[in-house]
C-alpha cells in the first residue's frame, strides 16, 4: 500500500476544514455556525438561516431584506428555455431526473459562470459568486414547481408571479416557502381558502431549515468534488442533486414512505424487522454515518409532523412509523448497531400530508440543501489554497499483471 491509506466510503478521511456545520454524532448535536439546530428551527426562518450559512453571521434586518430581495427576484419567474426543456421530458419521469437536467441546463444560461472563464478569476469576484447563489436559491422553488406541475400532466404551466413588494412584505417572513406553495395551490387548510395555512408554511420552512446543511454528506462532498475540477456551480449542484437522489441519501425520504405503505399495519412490523435482520430489506430512515445517537433533526421533523396533522388530521401511517421506531429501538440488532431514526424517517409523512407526490420528496430535500451546497462552494473557493487541490483519490490495483495481447482467433 505504500503511504496510501485504504478507506472505502471515506469513513476516516477528512478532506477539508470547514466553519459551517458542527456535528457531534455520539451526543446527537447539530449546530450551524455555532447555533444549535433546535434554536434556529424554533426562532429563525429558512431564508435567515440560509444567510447565516452563506455569510457566517445572522443578518441585521436590513441585510435580511436585501438578501431576500435578491433571492426573490429570481423566484418570480423561470427562464423560458428551462420551461421549454422541462416540457421535453416525459411527464411521468421521476421528478429528480427533471430537476437534475434543469439545473445542468442552467449552466448554459449563465456564461459568466462558465468554467472556461474560471481561469481568468471570474469566481474571485464576490459579486459574481453572489449572483450565482441568489439565482440558484431563488430559481429553485420555481423550477421545482414547474417540475411538479409537469409531473401532474400540466402542459406549459401559467404560474402567478407576485411582485417583489408582496414577497418582501414584513408580514410574510417565510415568503420563500409561502410563494412556492401558492404556485402549486398547496398548503391550504381547506379547499377554497385563499392561500396556504401559516402552520403549513411554518412546517415546510422548518423542514427546509433542518435540511439546509449537514457538513460533508454525500451530495455536499459531490459539490466540493466537482468544484475542485474548476467546473461551474450549476454543473456542480446538478451533480450533487444526482448524489442526493439515491435512496441511501435524499431518496430515503421517498423510500421510507414506500416502506411504510408496504408494511401497512402494525401487525406486520415484526415480520418486516425479521426480514431486515436477515438483510433481505433495509429499515429506511434509520442509521447514519455520523450519528450514533438520535438524529436531532428527526426530533424536529417528528414535532413538525404533529403540527401539520393538526391541519389535515393524522395520517394513519404515523402509527405504523411510531410503532416501527419503538420496536426497532428495543431490538438488539438495532440497539447494538446504534441505529436510530434519521431526518428522513418522519419527513415523508409531512410532505404526504401537504399533498406532495412521493417522487417529489427528494426535490424538497434538495430545496433545503441548496443553501448548504452553496455555502460549501463559497467556502471552498475562498478557502486555503492547499484545499483547492483537484479531488483525486487513489485506488489499490488488484487486476492482472502485465500480459501479452492475444489475437481473437487465438482465444479459446
Ligand atoms: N437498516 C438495517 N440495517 C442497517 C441500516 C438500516 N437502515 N443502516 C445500517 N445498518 C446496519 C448495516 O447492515 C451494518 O450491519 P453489519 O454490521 O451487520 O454489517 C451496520 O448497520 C453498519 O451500517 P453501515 O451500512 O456500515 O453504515 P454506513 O455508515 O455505511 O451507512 C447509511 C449509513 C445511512 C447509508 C445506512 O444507515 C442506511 O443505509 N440507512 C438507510 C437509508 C437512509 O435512511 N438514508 C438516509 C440517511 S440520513 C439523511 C441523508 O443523509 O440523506
Amino acid at each position: 500500500l505504500g503511504l496510501m491509506s485504504y478507506d472505502p466510503g471515506y469513513m476516516n478521511t477528512a478532506v477539508c476544514t470547514s466553519r459551517i456545520t458542527f456535528i457531534d454524532g455520539e451526543k446527537g448535536i447539530l449546530r450551524y455556525r455555532g447555533y444549535p439546530i433546535e434554536q434556529l428551527a424554533s426562532k429563525s426562518s429558512f431564508m435567515e438561516t440560509a444567510f447565516l450559512l452563506l455569510y457566517g453571521e445572522l443578518p441585521s434586518e436590513a441585510q435580511l431584506k436585501h438578501f431576500c430581495a435578491r433571492v426573490y427576484h429570481h423566484q418570480t419567474a423561470l427562464h423560458a428555455d428551462i420551461v421549454a426543456l422541462l416540457q421535453t421530458i416525459r411527464h411521468d419521469a421521476h421528478c429528480m431526473t427533471s430537476v437534475i437536467s434543469a439545473l445542468a441546463a442552467m449552466s448554459a444560461l449563465h456564461p459568466e459562470a462558465n468554467p472556461a472563464l474560471e481561469g481568468q478569476g471570474v469566481y474571485s469576484s464576490r459579486k459574481t459568486r453572489e449572483s450565482q447563489m441568489f439565482t440558484l436559491l431563488g430559481a429553485f422553488p420555481t423550477l421545482a414547481a414547474h417540475v411538479l406541475l409537469r409531473r401532474s400532466g400540466s402542459s406549459v404551466p401559467c404560474l402567478p408571479a407576485p411582485s417583489l413588494a408582496t414577497l418582501l412584505d414584513p408580514a410574510r417572513p417565510r415568503a420563500y416557502v409561502e410563494h412556492f406553495l401558492v404556485l402549486l395551490g398547496l398548503g391550504k387548510a381547506r379547499p377554497g381558502e385563499e392561500g396556504p395555512d401559516p402552520r403549513v408554511v411554518r412546517a415546510l420552512d422548518a423542514i427546509l431549515l433542518a435540511h439546509a446543511d449537514h457538513e460533508l454528506n454525500c451530495s455536499t462532498a459531490a459539490v466540493r468534488h466537482l468544484t475542485s475540477s474548476g467546473v461551474d456551480v450549476y454543473t456542480a449542484v446538478a451533480g450533487a442533486t444526482g448524489a442526493l437522489y439515491g435512496p441511501l441519501h435524499g431518496g430515503a425520504t421517498e423510500a421510507v414512505l414506500r416502506m411504510l405503505q408496504q408494511i401497512g399495519t402494525e401487525e406486520r412490523i415484526p415480520a418486516f424487522l425479521e426480514a431486515v435482520k436477515a438483510k433481505e430489506a433495509k429499515l429506511m430512515g434509520f442509521g447514519h454515518r455520523v450519528y450514533k445517537n438520535y438524529d436531532p433533526r428527526a426530533v424536529l421533523v417528528r414535532e413538525v409532523a404533529y403540527e401539520v396533522f393538526q391541519v389535515y388530521g393524522a395520517d394513519p401511517l404515523i402509527h405504523v412509523a411510531t410503532a416501527l421506531e419503538t420496536a426497532a429501538r428495543s431490538d438488539d440488532y438495532f440497539v447494538s448497531r446504534k441505529l436510530y431514526p434519521n431526518i428522513d424517517f418522519y419527513s415523508g409523512l409531512v410532505y404526504k400530508a401537504i399533498g406532495f407526490p412521493l417522487d417529489f420528496f427528494p426535490v424538497l430535500f434538495t430545496m433545503g440543501r441548496m443553501a448548504g451546497w452553496l455555502a460549501h462552494w463559497e467556502e471552498l473557493l475562498m478557502g486555503p489554497e492547499e484545499e483547492k487541490k483537484i479531488v483525486r483519490p487513489r485506488q489499490i490495483y488488484l487486476g492482472p499483471a502485465e500480459r501479452a495481447f492475444l489475437p481473437i482467433e487465438a482465444r479459446g
